[in-house]
């Protein structure tokens, strides 16, 4: 065990005194607002937790480029060894370019392009998970074309219930991922049939910000098994076991678990998954390593008192951070400024949005402390899905970021 675990005990707990204070933040205070704001400290933390998990269970880490593709948080990452986890071409050379090596990088997704294809050929990268089987027929015809082998997982759809928001469940049979069972002969005639594919192994992903960890991931560790044994019995060797991503993090308390509870996800995966010596079990988080590391920091423009319920209106909106909008997701609203000056009274809210969308909410009846024209306010556990899938909409310029190292 590291000595910062040692010393704090139950992982997630520990690091709240270094969690970004209200008067770090407000320290920011002179800034064009909105901006984001990551905690690089925590990062860190959180990379050596996963860093020292994983050499503990033999499980290897790609994070999941996706969540969040900053600059200074790809190199800290790759900085401590992980691997990486693409989605398309752009990502894979940006990981690439930003320290992850080949080797260690994995490329999924169900619409790849051709030149895509040929890129990760290319680069060589560790694998290319293969979502259907014209995919793998495809891959095998350009890598012929290039006088390459492929690298190829290939991604299973297991049909299990992630139990989270149906836009971010991925692992049940309509859902439009993976190959289904129905299709396993066919896909093992396939694979015997293409030369120019190095099959390497099977993919999972099941969803996204499962808290049910230990229920649901073992559950998919246990459906992985019978279907890694399915392949086996066919004659087809899986050197390889890609668990995907998913792990949940504390929107709620995000003080209280800055660093998510990599422990309970990796012992459940240890302790479920059978392993053949020498077969590699991966993971692919993404969320859980950056979201409590970021905030969205927006300033009160107005406070406007309708006729049932009070508005604070941000400068920041839906096309900064989509989340609330897009799922109806929690993220906990704090006022930086009423802390820093330790304002006492509190008052209900409705904190919205300037955008022309009803559904540009942050949050509905929330009590914060009493608020001003002018208060920074934080839109927490902001680091995942948030900057990545900030948008021009209504012309709005992009927010930028800040780093606390
Ligand atoms: N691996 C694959 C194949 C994935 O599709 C994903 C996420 C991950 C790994 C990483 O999952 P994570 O550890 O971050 O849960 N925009 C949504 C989340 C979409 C996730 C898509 N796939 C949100 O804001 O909640």
């Amino acid at each position: 065990m590291s000595v910062l675990a040692a010393a704090c005990g139950a992982p997630g707990r520990c690091y709240r005194q270094n969690m970004m204070n209200a008067n770090e933040i407000v320290g920011f205070g002179n800034r064009k607002t909105p901006f984001y704001l990551y905690d690089m400290r925590l990062l860190s933390r959180t990379l050596d937790e996963i860093v020292r998990l994983s050499s503990d269970y033999g499980i290897e880490v790609h994070y999941a480029v996706k969540a969040n593709a900053n600059v200074p948080v790809l190199r800290r990452i790759s900085s401590k060894g992980l691997g990486a986890d693409c989605v398309s071409g752009n990502e894979i050379l940006f990981a690439l370019e930003n320290g992850f090596p080949a080797g260690k990088t994995v490329f999924s997704g169900v619409g790849k392009t051709d030149r895509e294809i040929e890129l990760a050929i290319s680069k060589g990268v560790f694998s290319i998970n293969c979502e259907s089987l014209p995919e793998i027929r495809v891959v095998n015809e350009i890598a012929s074309g290039m006088g390459k082998k492929a690298n190829v997982s290939v991604r299973i759809n297991p049909d299990i219930d992630a139990h989270t928001h149906k836009y971010i469940t991925t692992g049940l049979e309509e859902n439009k991922f993976g190959i289904s069972r129905y299709e396993f002969e066919e896909l093992v005639k396939t694979l015997g049939e293409c030369e120019s594919i190095d099959f390497n192994g099977l993919h999972f992903h099941i969803g996204s910000q499962i808290t049910d960890v230990a229920d649901v991931f073992a559950l998919e560790c246990r459906r992985a098994a019978e279907i890694v044994s399915w392949f086996e019995s066919k004659g087809l060797e899986i050197r390889n076991i890609n668990l995907g991503g998913g792990l949940g993090i504390d929107y709620e308390e995000p003080q209280k678990h800055p660093v998510p509870d990599f422990a309970a996800w990796m012992r459940t995966i240890a302790r479920t998954l059978p392993r053949k010596e020498g077969v590699r079990v991966h993971i692919e988080p993404g969320r859980s390593v950056v979201a409590q590391c970021g905030i969205l920091c927006t300033r009160v423009l107005y406070v406007k008192e309708g006729q049932k319920k009070t508005f604070l209106i941000t400068d920041a909106g839906m096309n900064d951070l989509i989340r609330p909008a897009l799922y109806g997701a929690y993220h906990k609203i704090r006022n930086i400024t009423a802390e820093a000056e330790n304002r006492s009274g509190e008052k209900v809210y409705d904190v919205v949005g300037p955008v022309c969308e009803s559904s540009d909410v942050w949050g509905e009846d929330r009590t914060l402390p009493a608020s001003r024209r002018g208060d920074l306010l934080a839109i927490c556990s902001a680091g995942a899905y948030g900057q990545v899938m900030a948008s021009r909409y209504n012309l709005r310029d992009l927010a930028e970021a800040e780093y606390i190292d």
